[in-house]
């Protein structure tokens, strides 16, 4: 199927206040596309350049260079822009802070309807009440305010907030993380229903492979604002290539405590001002050459599974996953 949003070779580059011509490079050449019913999941660092991506496809920020498009066409528009906007709707992070405190939640659900030309006030608060009843809400919840609500609830009323408007795509951006275990699978199983029934697109971001595996059919891997290793979850899970993939599958928190569900690769990105080596996981990678800080890797496909990688594949045992190799180049 037609994917509904794509970018095309996205680059972002942010001025670092203060010191005149130093840039953050938040996206070097990202590509990535969302189909009607796919469920894309995007992970990464924090850092790597995740919720930039995700607002550009928005629009509320501008791309340097690239493009992004909706039902394979470039948005340049305002039009375009405003078309795209009603097909694809973010729901944030924070479950306390992105509902407006002093709005009651029927206001919060009507108004994009208002906004957007349905006149009749009877017709919208009927949406609204079918909407809440479809994440799991009671009707009542219309007359009260956000503060009546715990996180996981909130989460479901913003995912109604996003869905008002039927959208085909919704991105949602770690918009589990502050749950605590039990809830989060309520609300992703509440994803999974909708995705079923409506036939929604959800680009999921997390840094949580556990929940990207549960939930996701492709899987992006980001690493310092490039997509290192994508392909489908159970080929990318099963034989990862990407050093970085393999990291963050060795350190997936299996026993983690809640809360505590950051994957850890060894070692720190590096200060996105420094210069990078021509493959910026070159410092860290346990499988590095000397070709890797000088040449930019090349994309290698598997099947449906591509990785930026100058040694993509299994480590030959997992100790080799572990410990630095200089001279394989
Ligand atoms: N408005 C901004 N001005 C300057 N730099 C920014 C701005 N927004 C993001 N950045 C930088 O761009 C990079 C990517 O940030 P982004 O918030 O997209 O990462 P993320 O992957 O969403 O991280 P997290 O997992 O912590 O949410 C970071 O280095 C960040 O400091
Ligand atoms: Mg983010």
């Amino acid at each position: 199927m037609e994917p509904v949003i794509g970018a095309r070779d996205l680059e972002k580059q942010f001025a670092v206040r203060g010191f005149s011509g130093h840039v953050v490079p938040a996206l070097r050449g990202v590509s990535l596309d969302v189909a009607p019913g796919e469920f894309v999941g995007l992970v990464g660092e924090s850092g790597c350049g995740k919720s930039t991506l995700s607002r550009i496809l928005i629009g509320v920020e501008s791309a340097t260079s690239g493009e992004v498009l909706h039902e394979g066409r470039p948005v340049e528009t305002r039009e375009e822009w405003a078309s795209l906007r009603r097909d694809v709707q973010y729901v944030f992070q924070d479950p306390y802070g992105s509902l407006p405190p002093r709005m009651r939640i029927g206001d919060v659900l009507t108004d994009p309807l208002r906004i957007h030309g349905m006149r009749d006030r009877h017709e919208r608060a009927a949406r609204a009440i079918a909407m809440l009843q479809e994440v799991g809400m009671p009707a009542s919840a219309m007359q009260r305010y956000p503060s009546a609500f715990s996180g996981g609830q909130r989460q479901r009323i913003s995912i109604a907030r996003a869905l008002v408007l039927e959208p085909r795509v919704i991105i949602c951006d770690e918009i589990v993380s502050g749950l605590d275990v039990s809830v989060q699978a309520q609300v992703l199983n509440l994803l999974l229903d909708l995705q079923a029934s409506r036939g929604l697109g959800v680009l999921f971001i997390s840094h949580d492979l556990r929940v990207i595996r549960y939930l996701c059919s492709r899987v992006c891997v980001m690493y310092l604002g490039e997509i290192v290793e994508e392909g489908a979850a159970d080929e990318l899970f099963a034989d990862p290539q990407h050093p970085y993939t393999q990291g963050l599958l060795a350190s997936s928190p299996d026993r983690a405590a809640p809360g505590q569900l950051a994957a850890r690769v060894a070692g720190e990105p590096p200060s996105s001002s420094a210069a990078l080596p021509a493959c910026p996981f070159e410092p860290r990678c346990p499988r590095r050459g000397d070709v890797c800080a000088v040449e930019v890797p090349p994309e290698i496909r598997l099947g449906g599974h591509r990785a930026l990688c100058h040694f993509p594949g299994a480590p030959a045992t997992a100790q080799d996953a572990r410990s630095p190799i200089t001279d394989r180049a």
